[in-house]
């Protein structure tokens, strides 16, 4: 398996991958209006790490780094339903906890608004309930959804989560 951070940036090949994510994303979340999917997808201020397998994009996490507030949002988390339980979704949250170590300006926190049964997914992976960031690094940034809960992750320059 690997992983690739992309964007929409203009070109084919990663127009291509950023549909495929998004068919993804619209058959794992389909409480999830179709049309928001496409717009944060395909918006160039969100990025997109993929897994692959094979050379094709299983699962992703779409994300939004706010890069003067140190932090970013993820968006949308999805494994492709034949792969799910298997540990993919624990590696490609570990795989960017690391990547986004390497964005610079030192984003030490991931803030999600997780789906009420995607809670105990998140917890697995060091999310809390309780939010320890201060406010004003992130109240007005990210978007407050109806029957999410928002989660943080707090990210440690001193563990490798890749090992
Ligand atoms: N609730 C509780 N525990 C879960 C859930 C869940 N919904 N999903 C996985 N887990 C557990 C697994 O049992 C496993 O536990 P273990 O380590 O004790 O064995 C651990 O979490 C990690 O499991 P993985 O195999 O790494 O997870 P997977 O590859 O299945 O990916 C994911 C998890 C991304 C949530 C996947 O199941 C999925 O795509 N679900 C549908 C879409 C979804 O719910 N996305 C999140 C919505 S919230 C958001 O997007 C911000």
């Amino acid at each position: 398996i690997w992983f690739e951070c992309i964007s929409n940036d203009g070109s084919r090949e990663n127009l291509m991958k950023l549909v495929h994510l998004k068919n993804i994303f619209s058959r794992q979340l389909p409480k999830m209006p179709r049309e928001y999917i496409v717009r944060l997808v395909f918006d160039r201020k969100h990025f997109s790490y993929c897994l692959k397998k094979k050379d094709k994009i299983i699962g992703g996490i779409c994300f939004r780094p706010f890069f003067e507030q140190r932090f970013a949002e993820i968006a949308f988390l999805a494994i492709t339903s034949t792969e799910q339980v298997k540990g993919y979704g624990t590696r490609l949250m570990n795989h960017l906890k690391e990547y986004v170590k390497t964005m610079g300006t030192g984003i030490d926190y991931f803030l999600t608004f997780a789906d009420n049964f995607a809670i105990g997914y998140f917890q697995k992976q060091g999310f809390t309930k309780t939010v320890s960031l201060p406010k004003d690094r992130h109240s007005g940034y990210i978007k407050e959804y109806d029957g999410g809960t928002l989660m943080e992750c707090r990210i440690s320059s001193l563990v490798n989560y890749r090992k």
